[in-house]
């Protein structure tokens, strides 16, 4: 977040709920939800998606907000001094170095992909006349296999970021999300609309929420939970950094449902916006990370006035992403700054230039380009990156930042913190003690199991 210093605390608690909704929403539900959703094969995938926010998601968010709260620290600062208050180890530090290290790990990619939308913004004004599903993945294909453009588009967007988080606009980034963050829900909600007026709307709706167990995996199970912790910004510390800025009087619970309520219809309505292009023009609903820009240009190609709204549509969505990205580098900002009293704003340039330097090669790892054949565990480096990330780091961290809330730290402290009504408190300290530690460690024992046995 750009702005706050160390103990600096958000302007009001409106300030606060923007910040987090403009964290969560973002390339995680335009980008990320409708395309996994379509390689995961639709309604299963999506409840389960929508199972994972609400029943383990929302409850580490509770927990995470409130330890940041608490420490008023980087996460691994406020991790360390917490676990020392309780009487714990100092290794519940970890927890918070995994967040920030994975943090780094996501920016590097997410900024890559952040480039794309910018390059497309650039494109949108000249319109999308004729586009079709051949012209549009034609072009998606020339501009990711492309040696320069995604470098600099990636370059570009990490310089928007870096600037916003330099020039310290709390007041910029109140204002981007005041206004810009409705702005990008209304325009969903006109465009789904209109493609379901002009797509195949019910066979979108079919394939989103008609479940198809079958079509279910362990491996597309974790990649939901993942996916639930990727939106929501789960277990990298933004969130928690994020609440490190909180002040006593913030209702914790009250604003961590609305973010994640608005976080799932955000993803919602770009599914129901994109998949009934997907099945009228015959996309492949499991095409990857290309989903998004080869659907919706076709719509924008044929709505009246569509070089203006594509060019809005994609201005919000970097608007969208860039809010994003400021809070996933907050954590290390936060951490450096906490430890070597270096000025925020030089600290946040160093580490954009290293996420830029290992985002090069999610770039140039795209199928076509440079190091397209490069393949690690069968994986090219985006969706490597993304692995690690998405399926390991978020979901193991979420289960020991539940299992730290749950069990380490006392129940009293857990309910003076979060001042919920005792029945609220209840569910919350049972979902967080056991659903949210078996739900995880059950999805992860099955995969152990499976490889081990496939093996
Ligand atoms: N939640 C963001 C999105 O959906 O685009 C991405 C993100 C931000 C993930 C911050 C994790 C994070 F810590």
């Amino acid at each position: 977040m750009a702005g706050p210093s160390q103990h600096a605390h958000w302007s009001s608690r409106w300030t606060f709920l923007l910040a987090a909704v403009g964290s969560a929403v973002g390339l995680g539900n335009i980008w990320k939800f409708p395309y996994e959703a379509g390689e995961g094969g639709g309604g299963a995938f999506v409840l389960i998606y929508l199972a994972f926010v609400f029943i383990v998601g929302l409850p580490v968010l509770i927990a995470e907000l409130s330890m940041g709260r608490r420490g008023q620290l980087s996460p691994i600062g406020s991790m360390a001094k917490i676990a020392k208050e309780e009487g714990r180890s100092k290794l519940w530090g970890l927890v918070g170095w995994s967040g920030v290290v994975g943090g780094f790990i996501v920016i590097s990619f997410y900024s890559v992909v952040g480039g794309w939308v910018l390059a497309y913004l650039l494109k949108a004004p000249m319109g999308f006349a004729g586009y079709d599903a051949a012209l549009s993945t034609q072009t998606f294909g020339a501009f990711i296999t492309d040696p320069v453009n995604p470098i600099v588009a990636h370059f570009g967007f990490l310089l928007i970021t870096v600037l916003i988080v330099a020039r310290g606009v709390q007041g910029g980034l109140e204002k981007a999300v005041t206004f810009l963050m409705p702005a990008l829900f209304v325009l969903l909600i006109g465009l789904m609309l209109y493609s379901a007026i002009t797509a195949d709307f019910a066979a979108a709706l079919n394939f989103l929420f008609n479940p198809d167990w079958g079509k279910l995996n362990v491996n597309t199970v974790l990649q939901a939970l993942g996916l639930a912790f990727f939106s929501l910004s789960l277990a990298l510390g933004s969130i928690m950094t994020y609440g490190s800025y909180l002040t006593k009087d913030m209702n914790i619970p009250r604003s961590a449902v609305t973010i994640a309520a608005a976080d799932s219809g955000v993803a919602l309505l770009a599914g129901l916006a994109i998949f009934p292009i997907v099945f009228a023009y015959g996309l492949n609903p499991g095409q990857s990370v290309g989903l998004v820009f080869t659907t919706l240009p076709i719509a924008f190609g044929q709505m009246p006035g569509g070089a203006i709204i594509g060019t809005l549509f994609f201005f919000l969505l970097t608007v969208a992403a860039v809010t994003s990205a400021i809070s996933l580098l907050e954590p290390a900002v936060s951490y450096v700054e906490e430890r070597t009293g270096i000025d925020r704003k030089k600290v946040s340039v160093y580490i954009a230039i290293a996420a830029f330097a290992l985002g090069t090669l999610s770039a140039w790892g795209q199928p076509g380009n440079i190091l397209g054949t490069v393949k690690v565990f069968g994986l090219d480096f985006m969706s490597l990156k993304d692995y690690i990330t998405n399926n390991i780091m978020m979901p193991l961290g979420g289960m020991f930042i539940a299992l730290f809330v749950g069990w380490f730290v006392s129940r009293k402290n857990m309910m003076d913190e979060l001042a919920m009504e005792d029945g609220t408190f209840k569910l919350w300290y049972f979902l967080v003690r056991f659903v949210c530690p078996v739900a995880i460690g059950a999805v992860f024992v099955s995969i152990i199991y499976n490889t081990i046995i496939a093996s």
